[in-house]
């Protein structure tokens, strides 16, 4: 049989395969709250404005509840031949309260519909993703401040470099996840425009009120295009943009969660609740949630890779291509919120192993830098002959077997002679970070300072 809501023109109903590839019904019935709250307001403000009768906007507003309800109980006869959720919810609508249903759709198009439901629902999760993000920024604020002086090894290229303090370290995060959260309120802040009267693409004849529409759904304004309106998608590539990136860091910090808890390091332990077993080798502790973590990023960016891929090239204004943004936003919202809460879940309960952190830092001669800035300091050499000189104590100690500070004065003062026994104050690895007070420095007065200011901005 021909399509209820377009059958005027078509003799015969569509192919099986036609109807699969067709229908969303399957994926965008996650939309049914935002579609029935798009279709109140445009039905009150239709009354509101004299367009259809306060009788039938009542009827309509009633039977959109009802159906509200009949699918929040799981008792909606969903339907792939009325191919999505806006055919689904409307035709229903018309067995429960007749003739008033057809008028509901009056000045609107499903172009503007789905883009309205698809933006509500999109800036559900940037609301979601900020509370996320919150909960975990606390988890590592908590995580710094316990450990603000605790010495540990800061690495580049993951060899030792200079010693920094555990709180320093998890506060770079809080500066990551920081950014990340403000790139979902960027991005919230700008899509919060209505699509909604927008219509097919070119607007409508009706006297309709898009500022009332725009604000009975938390819309700041209408969108000022009715093309642009209807043909864009930025709002879904930003949040997936801002999801990829936030990936990245969850990433990063889930694969130093890895390396930290294994054997070899042993900088953290991660408690029973995340982590899990084997079932053939006993001793096994394994990070699971974390490697699950640093995976997440391989589904979200390719979320956005595809999006971006489908959108590229269409021309304005609606094309059917752009029914397949929602599956990649669904799985990549999804998947996010539950990183962002594992994280913060496992951030909570790890311990830091303090005493293991220190010893590592104290290994691979960390302190190197800041013998050489004491030959620059102490002896006025360039920095360029202090870095040499230094160079020769590190061979001369990696030689022996030693680190720095088990060298003795006549073997410092066998590579340069004006060397005198302070210099043994700076080879300590306390002295080392106590000392890098310049802003942002891994000084633990600076990353209380830097705890500080956080504290504040969550208040
Ligand atoms: N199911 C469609 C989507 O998700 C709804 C819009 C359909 N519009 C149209 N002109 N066929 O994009």
């Amino acid at each position: 049989a021909a399509n209820s809501m377009w059958g005027g023109r078509f003799a015969a109903g569509p192919d099986a395969i036609m109807e699969a590839i067709n229908a969303s019904i399957g994926f965008d019935r996650r939309l049914y709250a935002q579609d029935i709250q798009g279709s109140r307001a445009h039905a009150a403000m239709l009354a509101a404005q004299g367009i259809i009768s306060d009788s039938d906007a009542k009827a309509i507003g009633e039977g959109l509840l009802t159906v509200l309800s009949e699918i929040e109980a799981g008792e909606f006869p969903f339907t792939t031949a009325l191919e999505d959720i806006h055919m689904n919810v409307e035709a229903r609508l018309k067995k429960l309260i007749g003739e008033p249903a057809g008028r509901l759709h009056t000045g609107r198009s499903r172009n503007d519909q789905v883009a309205t439901d698809f933006r509500l629902w999109v800036r559900d999760q940037c609301d979601a993703a900020i509370s996320g993000l919150q909960a975990l920024i606390r988890a590592a604020l908590s995580q710094a401040e316990a450990g603000a002086d605790w010495v540990m090894p800061g690495f580049t290229h993951l060899q030792t470099a200079q010693p920094v303090t555990w709180g320093h370290h998890m506060m770079a995060y809080v500066e990551m996840f920081g950014r990340d959260l403000s790139r979902f309120q960027d991005a919230r802040r700008r899509m919060n425009e209505s699509p909604l009267g927008a219509a097919a693409l070119a607007g409508t004849g009706y006297p309709i009120d898009r500022e009332a529409t725009a604000q009975a759904l938390g819309f700041d304004r209408p969108m000022a295009n009715s093309l642009d309106a209807v043909s864009d998608r930025d709002f879904a590539l930003e949040f997936l943009s801002s999801a990829s990136i936030c990936a990245v860091h969850l990433s990063r910090l889930a694969e130093e969660l890895v390396i930290w808890s294994s054997a070899q390091f042993r900088f953290v332990s991660m408690s029973d609740k995340w982590s899990t077993g084997s079932s053939i080798m006993p001793q096994k502790r394994n990070p699971d949630a974390a490697e699950l973590i640093r995976a997440k990023i391989g589904r979200i960016l390719g979320a956005n890779v595809a999006l971006f891929t489908v959108m590229k090239g269409l021309p304005l204004a609606y094309s059917k291509d752009m029914q397949e943004d929602k599956e990649q936003v669904f799985d990549a919202a999804d998947h996010l919120m539950l990183a962002l809460a594992a994280m913060a879940g496992m951030l909570s309960d790890l311990t830091a192993n303090r005493d293991r952190l220190e010893a590592a830092a104290s290994t691979g001669f960390s302190t190197a830098t800041d013998l050489a800035d004491w030959l620059v300091r102490e002896l006025g050499l360039p920095f360029r002959d202090a870095h040499h000189v230094t160079g020769s104590l590190v061979a001369m100690a990696e030689e022996q077997g030693i680190d720095l500070p088990d060298l003795t004065l006549e073997q410092m003062q066998s590579v340069h002679e004006a060397i005198t026994d302070d210099v043994f104050s700076v080879l300590g690895v306390h002295n080392s970070v106590a000392s890098r007070q310049s802003y942002g420095g891994t000084a633990p007065d600076q990353v209380r300072a830097q705890i500080a200011r956080w504290k504040e901005k969550l208040a």
